[in-house]
């Protein structure tokens, strides 16, 4: 099954006006592979400006979180509803940004990605163990958790639209990335582990890699089987940079 490459930028709480700029010129000029699928995750008040200086078919507008709610007395929070009034595509549920951060539970990112998918967004599912789960063999067993609510909540149409962003915490932000062997083999397993209640959406879904890739190390991993992409935070704030990435086929 051959699924497309994603390269999804996730700025975080970064970037201004003059980087929507510099990033929308500089990717408006470039011709990406019909095979590649570019995202770009500015913080929600540059989601409209990012749309409207946006003209390149290959890039797609994503959000960095929603609501589990569509709309009400909820002060400060946004909704699938306003992202898709924006014509936003993709939006990031359960970073572990917002797990430990935030309070989000596996469930509450499940709530999330149900009503992202029905109101025609496309959720990026990330799932992540710590650097302590990972030293103590856990690995499996944290994903498995994270992954379940959201099998459960999603029938099998909605599960093949998913993204899942698999990023072990302690790469994120860190320069240690996992070894592309190791992603390889985490991705698989979570892969697998999809495939036990839907091997069709199993094979579909595309599982991106995240935790501190860069322009020196996303085609390793992006050249193994399960890995179909990545989700970038710091490489993707440096124009030059994410572009040879958005470059990679
Ligand atoms: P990083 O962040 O590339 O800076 O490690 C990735 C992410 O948190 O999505």
């Amino acid at each position: 099954m051959h699924r497309k490459t994603i390269v999804a930028a996730n700025w975080k709480m970064n970037g201004d006006v003059s980087l929507i700029n510099e990033m929308t010129d500089a990717l408006n000029a470039i011709s990406i592979s019909e095979n590649q699928q570019v995202i770009i995750c500015p913080p929600a008040p540059y989601l409209g400006a990012l749309t409207q200086a946006n003209t390149n078919a290959r890039v797609a507008v994503g959000a960095q979180n929603i609501n589990e709610q569509l709309k009400g007395a909820l002060t400060g929070e946004v909704s699938a509803l306003m992202l898709k009034d924006l014509s936003v595509q993709y939006v990031i549920v359960g970073h572990s940004e917002r797990r430990s951060l935030f309070a989000e539970t596996s469930g509450l990112v499940a709530d999330k990605a149900k009503q992202a998918l029905a109101q025609g967004l496309t959720p990026i599912v990330c799932i992540g163990e710590s650097e302590q789960e990972r030293e103590q063999g856990q690995t499996e067993q944290v994903l498995s958790e994270q992954l379940a609510p959201v099998l459960s909540a999603l029938d099998s149409d909605e599960l093949t639209d998913v993204v899942f962003a698999y990023e072990p915490v302690w790469a994120i932000g860190t320069g240690k990335t996992a070894s592309a062997e190791m992603a390889q083999q985490t991705h698989r397993f979570i892969r697998e582990y999809i495939a036990a209640t839907d091997s069709d959406a199993a094979d579909k879904v595309a599982i991106l890699y995240g935790g501190s890739v860069n322009a020196g190390n996303y085609q390793e991993l992006f050249a193994q089987p399960d890995i179909d992409g990545g989700l970038i935070g710091g490489a993707s704030l440096k124009v030059e940079e994410f572009k040879t990435i958005c470059l990679a086929e």
